[in-house]
């Protein structure tokens, strides 16, 4: 269908069912186990309703906000996601630039499917921003190399990934391993022209990992670290008293633990751990989340809930598999004009305007 009949985010799933690879298909969409958390992530904010204010003059709407310091031009990035070239045949790049031209920030997946190189040439402006997602390797060096690069070629934030010790029991579909298989292997990997690319082995990714490792992390970069994948409160407040600039409450897109709750439901005793540790992250530390972020209404529950920005996946996978660029700058832009309507009729004219007053979370922990 042409692309002005998608009139919401999940058109462009529909869509992509039909018109991607049914193995690509699959590693999209599928969740882990059960599903039960992949489908709980977008369900809980069903259980969220809204408490709007009237009569405020909301003429002009400003959605614009600061991620880690930098301005985007509203609160949404587009996190890291695998292997993209199973969607796209320039992969990475096109969701660079489709963020570059958005005005928002992009998270670089160290399982790309284009070199790092490429994704960073693929910026539209030099000052566009990225991220690195991080899969921390067993052989250390080469983890480091790959920081050290992103961080000497602009990339403005590091995001460890800390929920995937191994992968999940993904039933209907390969898993990354399979994947990674499937795209040329280690073999060739190795031997990758371009030495220095993003591509490395899932099989890789270190288990050990643990706290300890934090002041390696902050040795060897100035880049604000990000713990990607915290789950519950304790880890949320470890996290900010090992130094990092912020959390991302992720359970993977519910492809990693079945069971794991949603974020959105967390996030208020996270913001209220946080607080009573004496952090105040409006301000010391960012707390993002992702997963289930299907409506310009979701990002304005979770803001109003004390997050500073939200990620997507799958929707930004799903647009471009369907209509490349265009497609992915049509989503974008449909989440923005979702969440002005929805700040024009909550009465929050601004960003700082969104407060936890505006959202009646009475039945979020009824389920
Ligand atoms: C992911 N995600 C992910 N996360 C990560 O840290 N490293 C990765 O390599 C990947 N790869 C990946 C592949 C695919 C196909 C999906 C769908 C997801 C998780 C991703 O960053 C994000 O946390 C979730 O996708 C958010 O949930 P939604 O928006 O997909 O519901």
């Amino acid at each position: 269908p042409p692309i002005e009949e998608m009139f919401n985010t999940f058109d462009f799933q529909s869509v992509a069912r039909h018109v991607l690879k049914e193995s690509a298909f699959a590693y999209f969409s599928s969740g882990s186990g059960d599903d039960m958390t992949m489908r709980e992530n977008h369900n809980a904010y069903h259980r969220i309703w809204f408490r709007p204010r009237v009569m405020v003059n909301v003429s002009h709407i400003d959605m614009t906000t600061e991620m880690l310091g930098a301005q985007v031009s509203f609160p949404l990035y587009i996190s890291a996601t695998s292997f993209c070239k199973m969607a796209h045949p320039e992969g990475e790049k096109v969701l660079a630039r489709a963020a570059g031209k958005q005005g928002i920030i992009q998270m670089i997946p160290t399982l790309a499917s284009c070199s790092l190189n490429e994704i960073v040439d693929a910026r539209v402006y030099p000052t566009q921003l990225q991220w690195l997602q991080l899969y921390i390797n067993t052989d250390r060096q080469m983890t480091q190399r790959m920081i050290q690069q992103a961080e000497s070629e602009g990339v403005k934030g590091l995001f460890i990934t800390v929920d995937r010790a191994i992968v999940g029991p993904r039933g209907k579909s390969a898993n990354d391993k399979d994947m990674f298989e499937d795209q040329g292997g280690m073999e060739k990997v190795l031997n990758h022209e371009r030495g220095t690319g993003s591509k490395t082995l899932p099989s890789f990714v270190d288990p050990s990992m643990n706290w300890k490792d934090m002041a390696w992390f902050k040795s060897i970069t100035k880049m604000p670290i990000v713990l990607k994948g915290i789950q519950r409160w304790e880890d949320a407040v470890l996290a900010w008293r090992h130094g990092c600039a912020g959390i991302v409450l992720s359970n993977h897109g519910g492809r990693q633990l079945d069971f794991s709750p949603s974020p959105i439901e967390i996030l208020p005793e996270v913001i209220d751990a946080l607080k009573r540790e004496g952090c105040d992250p409006s301000k010391d530390f960012e707390v993002y989340v992702d997963g289930g972020i299907r409506r310009g209404s979701d990002i304005f529950k979770a803001i109003a809930l004390g997050a500073k920005g939200v990620g997507i996946g799958r929707p930004a996978l799903y647009a471009l598999g369907c209509y490349g660029e265009k497609g992915v700058e049509y989503l974008l832009n449909l989440f923005k004009t979702e969440l002005a309507m929805c700040m024009r009729l909550m009465g929050a004219p601004t960003i700082k305007d969104i407060q936890s007053d505006m959202v009646d979370t009475r039945n979020l922990k009824n389920h």
